[in-house]
């Protein structure tokens, strides 16, 4: 079976189960990394992108399946030429919040889910400091495929990448989106010069939603004292949601 016949056959089978009054689904991380290495065969990650829970909306799971098949056939940039697997990003069809980072490292590249490696732990971490589940917010990448030897991805690269994001944004709708880290914010705003350091903490809009920039998580791994910035930062997102403010911080 082709992929884009692969993608068809999904695609028809949620509109099926839609018709059929099915307003929810569920599939797992573990779940979809399966299904990717059951299409291997195929040459393409998975038809499905994100683990579903909770009144998942059908249109969207659909959408962001045929963004996820798209991706996994790219050759917009050279970043494909190096991959393992892609990484179109996964987690809540309705998100209240959408994480963006830089892009895959090896571990992402070799499971083809967003941070699941050191940094991913991390990330989760102050997720579940914030009062989420992984499950609850989309974890995504403004590039999809693995940069070589962990070298950031160069602007043309993710100028080439950037309408997957674009596109899994307008379908996802996230009241927020948190950029994590400087490369992040350069390639979402095409802007060469950001310095974090200076703007985090401060709202920005990115396609309408409003924005926080803070430190991507590798960075605090480096340097744990930072920690404390990006839990501001966390704070202002939350009291922007309406949220309680957990006392803990990690
Ligand atoms: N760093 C990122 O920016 N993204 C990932 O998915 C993992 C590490
Ligand atoms: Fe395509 Fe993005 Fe991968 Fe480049 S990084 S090949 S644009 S999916």
């Amino acid at each position: 079976m082709t992929l884009s016949r692969a993608a068809t056959k999904l695609r028809s089978h949620l509109e099926h189960l839609k018709e059929e009054g099915v307003r929810e689904i569920e599939a797992s991380p573990e779940r979809v990394a399966a299904l990717r290495r059951r299409l291997k065969g195929l040459k393409t990650a998975p038809a499905v992108a994100a683990p579903v829970r909770r009144e998942a909306d059908l249109d969207v799971v659909a959408g962001l399946a045929k963004i996820a098949a798209e991706i996994a056939v790219c050759k917009k940039c050279r970043l494909c030429e190096s991959r393992t697997n892609t990484v179109p990003g996964q987690g809540n069809t309705r998100p209240e919040i959408m994480f963006i980072g830089e892009g895959p490292g090896a571990d992402e590249d070799a499971q083809g889910l967003a941070f699941v490696g050191r940094a991913g732990q991390l990330l989760t971490q102050i997720i579940e400091a914030m009062g989420f589940t992984r499950d609850e917010v989309f974890i995504g990448n403004v590039v999809k495929c693995r940069p070589p030897d962990n070298r950031a991805p160069m602007p043309d690269e993710m100028a080439a990448c950037l309408p997957y994001l674009e596109r899994q944004i307008a379908l996802l709708k996230p009241k927020v989106i948190v950029a994590l880290g400087a490369t992040a914010v350069k390639g979402l705003f095409n802007d060469p010069k950001v310095q974090i350091t200076k703007i985090r903490g401060r709202w920005m809009k990115y396609s309408g939603i409003d924005t926080m920039p803070t430190l991507h998580p590798a960075y605090l791994l480096r340097n744990p004292p930072a920690k404390r910035d990006v839990w501001e930062d966390m704070k202002t997102v939350l009291a922007h949601l309406g949220r309680p403010i957990p006392s803990k911080r990690n």
